[in-house]
């Protein structure tokens, strides 16, 4: 079996056929990605500056890659469901990377991203991933503290990562829990 079968295996995949889950704690659905999603979560991109500036092709590409995984937060409190925040990751064998996580601003701090973090590493771990990894710029210090009360460790420093301003990326890492037997 190639090292590609072995990821992409229907044991382990990141896409379970299940529906949205609910979390109580900050009141919103949290469930994959879908094309009627793409405009709510640009929208949320390009109210978030801190984040990194991606085209809308670059989701779909992502949502369809086997690899990929793209999760929204819905908010339950109006009669109309809104999208609230995202996240979006990549695997790479038994560890994945996230590449982009952002609430509406009107939204923060009620625990959404809390929420799709949650929600995020029960998924990567039962398909068998065992580590997350990130960058994030050291002055963003919401996204700094987020990732430090969620339990991620600080594992080096990228000099000059960042562009436009120049910056150092702290690489940060978090063990996910593996299912019992
Ligand atoms: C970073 C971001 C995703 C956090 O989303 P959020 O839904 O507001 O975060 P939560 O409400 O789940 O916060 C969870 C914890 O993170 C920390 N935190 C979040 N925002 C914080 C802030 N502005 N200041 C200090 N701590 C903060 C707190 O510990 C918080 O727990 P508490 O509210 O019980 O104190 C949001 O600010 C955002 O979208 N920023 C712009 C995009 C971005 O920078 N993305 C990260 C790229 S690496």
């Amino acid at each position: 079996m190639s090292k590609s079968d072995a990821v992409f295996s229907p044991d382990n995949s990141l896409k379970p056929p299940e529906l949205s889950v609910f979390d109580a704690a900050a009141r919103v659905q949290l469930r994959l990605f879908s094309q009627d999603d793409l405009n709510a979560i640009l929208d949320i991109q390009n109210a978030s500056r801190a984040m990194a500036a991606w085209r809308g092709r670059d989701y779909e590409q992502l949502a369809a890659d086997p690899r990929g995984m793209i999760l929204v937060a819905e908010s339950e409190a109006r009669m109309l469901p809104e999208i609230v925040g995202f996240l979006a990751t990549y695997r790479i064998d038994r560890e994945s990377e996230l590449w982009n996580i952002a609430v509406e601003p009107r939204h923060r701090r009620k625990g959404v991203a809390r929420a799709l973090l949650r929600e995020a590493c029960r998924r990567l771990s039962e398909s068998g991933v065992h580590r997350l990894f990130l960058e994030v710029r050291e002055s963003n210090l919401p996204a700094v503290e987020l990732y430090r009360a969620f339990g991620f460790a600080l594992l080096g420093r990228r000099k000059d990562y960042y562009l436009n301003p120049k910056e150092d990326a702290l690489v940060l890492v978090h063990r996910l829990v593996q299912p019992g037997p």
